[in-house]
């Protein structure tokens, strides 16, 4: 078996994309406290483009989730391993995800930032593979809606590996 890889979303697309939705976020939450919190690793590239598109005194802060196993299924138990270390009582957060799968990962993470008394918790996600859903989730804003593959690049991998590639791709095994 070997895998290969094809292009799902060109980096165009993508910065066009990103630099809509920054523009929406920034009009949004204008006069706010907004606090923009990125879940580790898969939101790193991602949010790093999207935040200088918001043109706002915002704060930046991350954690990191971690479901069992590293294979390219998404586990059900989820954990934070490396939490906020920004106070968000009483301040409006974004959580920013790389892509909403079962979305047991933005369900936990959303519900554990509200528990700190953010004022809103609103996400922001990159890709959605609604067709995997397990558990109902409100995308308040959207890159890309994908297919049920397996993708990679832009800060998304398989096994770690990936993130780097500047389009978002597919990946696929063939015999
Ligand atoms: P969920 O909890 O099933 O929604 O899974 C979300 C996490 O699984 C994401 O943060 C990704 O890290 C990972 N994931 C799900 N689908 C893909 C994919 O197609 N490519 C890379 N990572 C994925
Ligand atoms: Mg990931």
């Amino acid at each position: 078996m070997r895998s290969t890889l094809s292009i799902l979303i060109p980096r165009g697309d993508i910065e066009h994309a990103v630099a809509r939705l920054g523009r929406q976020i920034g009009t949004d939450y204008s006069g706010t406290n907004l606090v923009v919190v990125g879940i580790l690793k898969g939101a790193f590239i991602f949010m790093a483009d999207l935040i200088r598109h918001i043109g706002l005194p915002l704060e930046v802060d991350f954690v990191t989730a971690s479901s069992y196993g590293s294979r390219a299924v998404s586990s059900r138990k989820i954990t934070v391993l490396h939490d906020l270390s920004v106070d968000v009582r009483d301040k409006d957060v974004l959580v920013v995800e790389d892509i909403v799968d079962t979305g047991h990962t933005v369900s936990y993470i959303v519900k554990h930032i509200a528990e700190r008394g953010a004022r809103s918790v609103r996400l922001c996600a990159l890709a959605d593979k609604p067709s995997r859903r397990e558990t109902e989730v409100q995308i308040d804003y959207l890159g890309f809606t994908v297919p049920n593959k397996f993708i990679v690049g832009y800060g998304l991998d398989f096994d770690n590996k990936f993130r780097y590639l500047p389009d978002i791709c597919a990946l696929e095994d063939h015999d």
